[in-house]
């Protein structure tokens, strides 16, 4: 029996390869320089003077980005606000280190708020610290611990969120906004040592971690 017939696979004409091949040599040259000569810069800088940092290179939407960091600055705020109540409100054996701990991160997380409301104002917004919805926009949650254990997982899980939210944040502003991503990526390294300060915690308070 003869073996059965391969299928037969449509292939374009070596005419039409060729001649795809030659319009694509022939294409003219891209006009657009690597970099931009001084003078240009010089005079796009002088126009539009009142968007700021806004600038003719930036190749992000800046309505999306104000409004993406209008949530990471509510992530911000929240985490204030729960390592601050945490840092007072902790009680128990050895909680004083832990509630030194909590307390230094309520002071990073503030700068980290003040550093993402700074660019939103260089993005032309306005930041927005309304208390009203505020749990809403943010990322993390706020939670509701009422023993050190309990804080120390609420924490951890909220800078695991914030890790996460950030890496992809990051991605996303890319070559688009790289400073915005690099503020997010400033942000992102202090977090992921929050989040590992909160399991060496765990270990230490309950012997093993929970995640
Ligand atoms: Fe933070
Ligand atoms: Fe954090």
């Amino acid at each position: 029996m003869p073996p059965p017939a391969l299928p037969t696979i449509r292939t374009d004409s070596a005419r039409g390869w060729r001649a795809r091949q030659r319009s694509m040599m022939e294409k003219p040259e891209t006009k657009q320089p690597f970099l931009t000569d001084i003078k240009t810069l010089r005079e796009r800088a002088r126009q539009n003077i009142g968007d700021g940092g806004v600038t003719f290179t930036y190749e992000g939407d800046v309505k999306k980005a104000i409004d993406i960091l209008q949530s990471v600055l509510a992530t911000e705020l929240v985490c204030v606000l729960r390592y601050t109540m945490h840092a007072v409100a902790a009680t128990g054996i050895s909680s004083e280190g832990v509630k030194a701990e909590f307390k230094q991160h309520a002071q990073e997380e503030h700068q980290h708020a003040l550093q993402v409301a700074e660019r939103i104002n260089q993005l032309g917004g306005t930041p927005n610290f309304n208390p009203e919805g505020l749990a809403t926009r943010s990322a993390s949650e706020y939670g509701h611990a009422d023993n050190l254990i309990e804080m120390i997982k609420e924490n951890l899980i909220a800078e695991r969120i914030a890790v996460d939210h950030y890496r992809e944040l990051i991605r996303y502003f890319g070559d688009r906004d790289p400073g915005t991503r690099l503020m997010l990526s400033g942000i992102l390294v202090v977090e992921e040592e929050h989040a590992n300060d909160m399991h060496d915690l765990l270990v230490a308070h309950q012997g093993k971690p929970m995640l």
